[in-house]
Parts: structure tokens; sequence; C-alpha cells
């Protein structure tokens, strides 16, 4: 069993927090923020992911006999027991800027020094710049302690499962003998995770930093390779979706990652692509990611064309027009609305004129403190009420499976637009609906 610090108790930290303690570990979290220190206490976790509050609740059990094996607090202090702290606080997007803003990570290594005591290990799984590692390595050495960069994958909507038995480790460590320490206190760490058969991956930290970054920039290609096609078929009249199954059987390629629509959005692909763009301009070598600015055009694209498409279906203008936007969350099974692709249309639908309902299962709150001007609507069937114009944004079971025969009832104008491909046109134009679709005639 290790002592584990994790400092930083959003998305990451959370999910990692509690993932540990499941391991069975004695761990402990910081943060800042007392709400949510006070929420995660509660076993309430303080955004949707599923599963996670029952690991919560299950690691920090009643049983006054079992000491607890989960707590969180805001004093860092109480990091002082652990001889494992994971650094897991967010790296977003620099305001006007494509770089990576490290205010946080800074902020929260140097936290941690005057608590780390010689044989310590920091390890970052934050996503940073490459080069980072090697300068907090720096920052951390008078304390005695080390460090390590241990990258997270994990997916939102799929973060328990991600943290738990990952498709692999990558570990970052220092040369000789700090390494192999840094590397047999990771693998203590990573026990029961090692022996359920996940492979590991022991790198320099510079090479573990771009592992993260280059397997990001990868799925957002792949993305928008298939939404380039998409564009290609609407102008040929061809199917992308049977495109993607067609090219997806050469396990070369692979079918993951090719759904075409309206494209990525997230806490994670866009910005991580941009400062991957700025961070290599920095050392030089921007001409081998010049590619990943036609990646981030092709992907802003497809909102700008779901905005014509829906123009389109509602003849021409939408003064006066009442559209439903199904889904606000950047993607199903979240409730973040970070860069969500869905909001994005609805802002620059209703900047035309339009009067926009917006509902979604769980990221209306987010969504409204992000854009209070919109309209918003639990409900899904009363959302649906007098539309003139219905847009599928984010492929949230409910939606697919929506009867065309049921919501044309509730509809003023029978006119659907899937932005994710995932209706089935046929079904929904025997109904009388008008179906139209990026990438599919
Ligand atoms: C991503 C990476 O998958 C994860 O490994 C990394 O740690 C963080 O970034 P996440 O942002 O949670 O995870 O979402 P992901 O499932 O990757 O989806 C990202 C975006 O791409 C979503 O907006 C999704 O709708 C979109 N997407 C995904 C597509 O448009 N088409 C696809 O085929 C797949």
């Amino acid at each position: 069993m290790s002592t584990i610090s994790v400092i930083g108790c959003g998305y990451l930290g959370a999910v990692h927090a509690a993932a540990m303690a499941s391991l069975g570990h004695r761990v402990v979290g910081v943060d800042v923020d007392e709400a949510k220190i006070e929420s995660l206490s509660a076993a309430r976790a303080p955004f949707f992911e599923p599963g996670l509050e029952e690991l919560l609740a299950s690691a920090q059990s009643d049983d006054a006999d079992a000491p607890a094996v989960l707590t969180f607090t805001t004093d860092i202090a109480a990091a002082a027991e652990a001889t494992v702290h994971f650094v897991c606080v967010g790296t977003p997007q620099r305001r006007g800027e494509f770089a990576a803003d490290l205010t946080y990570v800074d902020a929260a290594v140097e936290s941690l020094l005057p608590v780390l005591k010689a044989g310590d290990l920091v390890v970052g799984k934050s996503t940073v710049p490459v080069g980072t590692a090697a300068r907090l390595a720096e920052l951390i050495r008078p304390t005695g302690a080390e460090l390590a960069w241990n990258p997270e994958f994990l997916r939102e909507g799929h973060a328990v499962e991600d943290t738990v038995t990952p498709d692999r480790l990558v570990y970052g460590v220092p040369e000789g003998a700090a390494g192999e320490q840094a590397t047999a206190a990771l693998d203590e760490v990573y026990a029961a995770t090692l022996a359920a058969g996940t492979p590991r991956l022991v790198a320099d930290y510079a090479t573990a930093e771009l592992v993260k970054t280059a397997a990001n920039s990868f799925l957002a290609t792949k993305i928008s390779f298939i939404n380039a096609m998409a564009e290609l078929c609407e102008a040929a009249g061809a199917d992308v979706t049977l495109l993607a199954d067609a090219i997806g059987m050469d396990d070369r390629i692979g079918r993951k990652f090719l759904n075409a629509g309206l494209g990525f959005g997230g806490g994670c692909l866009p910005k991580d692509i941009r400062a991957f763009m700025a961070r290599a301009g920095e050392l030089g070598a921007d001409q081998a990611v010049a590619f990943l600015r036609e990646i981030d055009s092709i992907n802003m694209r497809r909102r700008v064309r779901m905005v014509d498409l829906a123009r389109e279906v509602v003849h021409g203008s939408f003064i006066g027009k009442h559209i439903t936007i199904l889904g606000a969350a950047f993607k199903p099974d979240s409730d973040d609305v970070r860069d969500s692709p869905a909001l994005a249309v609805a802002g620059l639908i209703s900047l035309q004129g339009g009067t926009v309902t917006v509902t979604d299962p769980q990221a209306i709150d987010n969504a409204r403190r992000m854009f209070p001007d919109l309209g918003y609507e639990p409900d899904l069937d009363t959302a649906l009420r007098d539309a003139d114009a219905v847009l599928l944004l984010t492929e949230w079971p409910q939606y697919r499976q929506l009867e065309p025969e049921h919501a044309a009832d509730l509809v003023r104008g029978r006119a659907i637009v899937d932005g994710r491909n995932v209706l089935d046109p046929v079904q929904w134009r025997a109904a009388g609906w008008t179906y139209r679709a990026l990438g599919r005639p």
C-alpha cells in the first residue's frame, strides 16, 4: 500500500484520487476550492461522471473502526504524510493565445515544496508542454524528492474505467538510480493494474510528455480527416458513414474515431493541439505540426456548415423561427460544456435571429452559466414543442432513440438536421420529415 496525495481535485484529480483508493492505497485529495472539497467529502461528485460517486462512497465508508482510505481537504499540510504526490491540476488554453496556461501546475508544485521530504516522488499527470517536467524537477531538487511524469489518457464519461484499467501506463523518469526508484514507486502504486496485464512503458520526461500530446493530436486528426471526407461526400453526393465503415474495416485504419459530424470539442483535444503548435513554435519545429492548424480549421468549419444546413431547412432565415437543439454537452455521458460544438452552434443561430431552445439531460446548468442568453428546457418533449427545426448535436442515447412519429406530433415544422450521423434517414423520411446530415446525401 502506498500513501498518496492528489493535488487538484477537478475532473482528473477527483477520479484519480477515488481510483487510487479503490486500488487499496491511502489517499488524501487536496484542492483550494472549499465547495469542491465539501462535496467530495460527502461522496458527491462535483460533475457528472458515471461510476464516480459509487467509488467515492465505497472509499469513504462510515465504519468508525476502519481508517478512512480516502479523505479530502483544503490543507496542503495533509499531504506531508504521503510519499507519492500526484499533480492533477488543469492546463487550460491561455486567454487570447494558443499556448497552455501553466499557472496552476506551477502553483501546485510550489505549494508542495514545504511538505516534500527526501525519498518522496512527485508525479505529474496534467497535460503539459514538452520541457515542463525537466523544469519542475529542478524546482523540487532542493527538497530531495524526485519527479516522474505519468500522463493521463482518460476520456470523460469513461474516466473511472480508463483510470483503473487504462490501455497503457507511461512513466517519464530521470536517468539512473533515481529513475529506477521512481519506476519502483509507480509500480507499487499501479500494482493491481499491472497485475491485470496493463502494459507499461518507461521513458524520459520529454517522451512521456509528448506521448500524451501526440495521442491527442492523432485522435483529433482522425476526426478531422473523416470530417474533411464528409465535406467531399457532400460535394459529390456520397455517404460518409458508409465510407467510414468501409475504410475502418482495414485494421490498419480502424473504425474508432471516424464518426463524422459536428467535430470535436471539450476541455482537451482543441486546447491540446493548439498548445502543441505553440510549443513546437518555441522549439523551432513549427513546420512539423503545421498540419494541426488545418485539423483545427476543418473542425471549426463543421460548426459553420451546421448553421448553414439549419438555415437551409428553415428556408433561408432564422428570423421568427424556433430552433430546438438536442444536446449541450461536448459529448454524451458528460455535463462538460467546455468548447462544446453544440453550444457554439446554438450561439451562432441565436446571433442570427433564431429563437433557440437547448435541451440536455445533464449539462443545462453548466450551459446556462456559460451562455445565459439562450433558452433552456430540460424536458425533451416540451423542448420539441412548436419547433420549426430540430438539430441533434450531442448524441445522447435518448436522442438517438427519439421516435420520428412521436416527435412529429410535437413540432411545427418536420425538419431535422443530424449533426452526429446517428439517426436512420429512411425511418425519419418515412415519417414525413426533411432529414439532413453532415456528409450524407
Ligand atoms: C480526449 C481523449 O480521448 C482522451 O484520451 C484524453 O485524455 C482527453 O481528451 P475526451 O475529451 O473526454 O477525451 O473525449 P473524446 O471521447 O475523445 O471525444 C472528444 C470529442 O471528439 C467529442 O466532442 C466527440 O464528440 C468528438 N468525436 C469523437 C467525434 O466527433 N468523432 C469521433 O469519432 C469521436
